[in-house]
């Protein structure tokens, strides 16, 4: 099985580009299939999670034309059938934004009903209740979730909890119902406004996406057109922290700097330098970190997908810092993993208490879902030695590249298939 071999001490240093963001591509391929004319979406980032998708909509029958592993054309025109329940649909919780496009195209879908992960139980009883608000009859039966309604009429919809996926859900279906849709208590991710932004380039009438008022005016049907997914918020944020944990100095291009703000101030908190541009941050760190407190909160608040990064910048900071996860309810398994590595840091609840250490130590860890293996992988760079990472594979779920873009900046680490891969990456890199 593949794994990550890593031996830390060497601070990061030079550039890295990001990539288009994961999150907002994945429901940006839903709304393509909510026309028969073609939408190319670009800058998408080549990462397993997305080509499943791009699959996962080629196997309910839309066509679908590769123009490069960053671009990709689809129409629905050719879709027969709404229920996606293929084996792609399977591997990706993402699949369940095809609800909420195949719903607002066709007034019907069924989705293979995704189960939760190791961070939490990921409920969706808001997108239900979304749909059910716009007129549809869900069920959920034999492992799917089935939607359909004669008609979909334009509602006031207040959410209980603020959800990124509920938000996009709805919206795809309300911009083809008839009438005018509030959401209430709606997420405000970038990549809400970048759903927003492709669905009113393709015809729709979506307002005040990016606040927690969306208001919606149904339109009759939808045209093609081209866009490109923004730069990704949380891969560049994964590599402005790995300047922090390894004491470099990282330029991260191509990202828009508003959506970094929290970040940047959090590691401004802990005693880094920042130096911000048109599309590009550079974090400068000093050996010295201080100790901070975290609150994860839904956007603009520091994002829950950045928490395992900044624990382990607080895991060797000076004095002790806390941690709050509000978003979900098991994101401290990590924690076991850099107890290994000689971090002393004790979780109650949702509530970590971190006493920073001097220096981290190698160990061989497992990563168990795709932040916290990055995480990790910044842990081991910054460790005294060598350190494995096991279950790459969800990390390779949303970072392209991730191990080429550290080795560019200096760190060693290679993938690695072997115990005598293993042996010739220590000889050549000791
Ligand atoms: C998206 O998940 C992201 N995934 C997650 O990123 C991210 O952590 C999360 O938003 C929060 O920013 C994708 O976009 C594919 P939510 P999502 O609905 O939409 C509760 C990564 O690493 N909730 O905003 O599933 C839920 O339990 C992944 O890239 C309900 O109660 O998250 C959670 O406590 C991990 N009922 C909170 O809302 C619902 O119907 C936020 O969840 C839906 C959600």
């Amino acid at each position: 099985m593949e794994k990550y071999i890593i031996k830390g001490g060497t601070p990061l240093m030079g550039e890295v580009e990001i990539g288009g963001a994961k999150n907002s591509a994945l429901a940006l391929l839903a709304a393509t299939i909510m026309t028969d004319d073609s939408v190319v979406i670009d800058n998408l980032p080549d990462v397993r999670d997305i080509n499943v998708l791009i699959d996962a909509i080629e196997g309910i029958g839309a066509t679908v034309k590769r123009n490069d592993r960053h671009s990709v054309c689809i129409s629905g025109r050719t879709i027969r059938s709404f229920c996606a329940d293929n084996e792609y649909i399977k591997k990706i919780r993402a699949s369940y934004y095809l609800l909420g496009a195949l719903l607002g195209k066709f007034k019907k879908a069924e989705v293979t009903l995704p189960g939760g992960c190791n961070i939490g139980s990921r409920p969706i009883d808001q997108h239900i209740k979304g749909f059910e608000a716009l007129g549809a009859t869900v069920v959920i039966e034999h492992g799917m979730i089935k939607v359909k309604a004669d008609r979909l009429v334009g509602s006031h919809i207040f959410f209980d909890a603020v959800s990124v996926g509920a938000t996009i859900n709805v919206m795809l279906a309300a911009a083809l119902a008839e009438g005018n849709t509030v959401i209430e208590n709606a997420a405000k991710e970038p990549h809400i406004v970048d759903v927003a932004n492709l669905l009113n380039k393709m015809g729709a009438n979506i307002r005040g996406a990016g606040t927690d008022i969306i208001r919606i005016k149904g339109v009759e049907r939808l045209h093609g057109t081209e866009y490109s997914v923004i730069p990704d918020q949380i891969e560049a944020g994964t590599f402005m922290f790995a300047a922090a944990i390894t004491n470099g100095d990282i330029l991260v291009k191509n990202v828009i700097p508003k959506h970094l703000e929290i970040l940047s101030a959090k590691l401004i908190e802990v005693g880094c330098k920042i130096e911000e541009y048109d599309e590009a941050i550079r974090v400068i760190a000093t050996d010295v970190k201080k100790s901070t407190k975290v609150k994860t909160l839904p956007y603009p608040g520091f994002p829950t997908d950045m928490q395992p990064q900044m624990t382990v910048i607080l895991s060797m900071a000076q004095g002790t810092s806390t941690v709050i996860e509000t978003i979900f309810e098991n994101r401290f398994m990590y924690v076991d993993e850099l107890t290994k590595m000689g971090a002393k840091i004790t979780v109650e609840g949702n509530v970590a208490v971190i006493e920073g250490v001097d220096k981290l130590t190698g160990a061989s860890l497992n990563a168990h879902d795709l932040r916290a293996g990055a995480a990790l992988v910044l842990a081991g760079l910054a460790a005294e030695g060598f350190t494995t990472v096991e279950d790459i594979h969800f990390i390779q779920r949303g970072y392209e590249a991730f191990e080429e873009k550290l080795s560019k900046l200096g760190g060693k680490i290679e993938k690695v298939d072997s115990e005598k891969e293993e042996q010739k990456f220590k000889l050549r890199v000791s």
